[in-house]
This record gives C-alpha cells, structure tokens and sequence, in this order.
C-alpha cells in the first residue's frame, strides 16, 4: 500500500472551520507521521489555565490498546442502539440522518482499527472540567486535521474501557481521558457544519435577545 505524499495546507482559516464536521469513514492509506505531527503541534499551541498544559496526546500504535478499543466500540454501540431504539438504516437511503447513523455504524463496527487514534488525557484542574481544560487542544488538532484534508472524529467509546487502558497506557490516578480521536483520510469528501442559526445560539444582553449586526 502507497503511503499518501504530505498535502500542502492549503485551505484558509475559515473555510477549515466550517468544514471541519465529524469524519468517521476512513480510507485506509495511513496517515504520515510528518501529518500527525502539524496535528499534535496544533494542539500544543492551545491555551490553558495559568498556562499549565497539564495534557498529554497519546498516539495509540498498539495492537492490544487498538483490539480493547474494538470491543469497547462494539459493546457501546450494542447499547447506543438499544438505548437510543436506532432504526436499521437501509443501505441506500441518502438522506442526512441515515448517512450519518450508517458513518456511526462502520465507524464503531471499525472500532480501534481506525488508521490513527489520538487519546486525549488531562490532569484536572480545580474549577475546571477536562473538557474546558483539553477542549481547545482538541479543537486545535481537528482543525489542523482538516486544514491538511484528514477527517477526524470525537468519540467516547473508551469510557466503557477506562480502566483497561489506564493499564494499558499507564495514566497517573489523577489524570483523566479527556475523549478519543479516531483520524484518518476521509473516504468521501468535507461538506460544510450543520448548525443552528447564529439568532439562536449568540444574544446580546438578555437571555433571548438575538445578536444582530447593526
Ligand atoms: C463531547 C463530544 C462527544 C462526542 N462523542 C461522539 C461519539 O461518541 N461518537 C461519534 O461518532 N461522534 C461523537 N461526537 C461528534 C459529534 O457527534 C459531532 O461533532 C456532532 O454531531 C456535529 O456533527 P458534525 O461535526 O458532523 O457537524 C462527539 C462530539 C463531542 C463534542
């Protein structure tokens, strides 16, 4: 298998933002490290309390890591279906909601065999969340992945195997998973984010007053 050549950053800020969904479809060409690295660095660059970068970007190689992975995947979409009572989606339906339940299904049937996955760990500040404490370094990575064409996705899959890989990975107790990213080249294209409108989410002032430009 040929190895993709290192893409040039090519797209502007802006429109990496707003292409930059949820990618969970791969190719399978793996991702070169010189890749994964402009994605790491971004991360490094994201801002925390007092600037302390209590976090720690764990690329998982491992087989053993990637097969408890798997199952963790298989067992938590085994609920999600369940839980959420999904439909089975018929194979050609196009419409949104269909391809994304059908991207989750190969997603998680994929599992730890995705071509790259990143774990997040951070170590919990007072007054702060992992999220608020890792989130921009999160979002720092998947930016970096999209400016580059990867496609990445979010996943919480490994909450169902948190001790194993505490184990596995050696996380100090007082560390946490903050999520896991599953990376890779995106085996169709990057469409623009579906998201409310702006008048519904950014007010000024008043709970209910939306932001308009005046
Ligand atoms: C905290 C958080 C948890 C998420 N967990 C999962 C997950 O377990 N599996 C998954 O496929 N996507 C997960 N996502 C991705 C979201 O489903 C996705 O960002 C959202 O649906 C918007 O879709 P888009 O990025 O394609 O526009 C998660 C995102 C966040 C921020």
């Amino acid at each position: 298998m040929t190895s993709q050549p290192v893409p040039k950053v090519t797209a502007d800020l802006w429109t990496v933002m707003c292409t930059a969904t949820a990618v969970r479809r791969y190719r399978a060409e793996p991702v070169p490290d010189e890749v994964l690295d402009r994605c790491l660095r971004a991360a490094s660059w994201a801002p925390s309390g007092g600037n302390q970068q209590q976090w720690r970007f764990v690329v998982l190689r491992s087989q053993q890591i990637r097969d408890v992975l798997t199952d963790a995947a298989h067992r938590t979409w085994e609920v999600m279906k369940d839980f959420y009572q999904l439909p089975a989606v018929a194979d050609g339906a196009a419409d949104p909601k269909s391809r994304v339940l059908r991207a989750m299904a190969e997603h998680m049937e994929v599992g730890g065999e995705a071509p790259q996955l990143v774990l997040f760990c951070v170590q919990p500040q007072r007054g702060t969340t992992e999220l608020q404490q890792g989130g921009s370094a999160v979002q720092n990575f998947l930016l970096a992945a999209r400016a580059q064409g990867l496609g990445a996705a979010i996943t919480l899959w490994q909450d169902s195997c948190d001790r194993e890989l505490r184990e596995l990975v050696g996380i100090p107790d007082d560390w946490k998973v903050a999520t896991l990213l599953t990376v890779g080249w995106p085996k169709g294209g990057h469409r623009e984010v579906r998201r409310k409108p702006l008048s519904k989410v950014a007010v000024v002032d008043r709970w209910n007053q939306p932001w308009t430009v005046q």
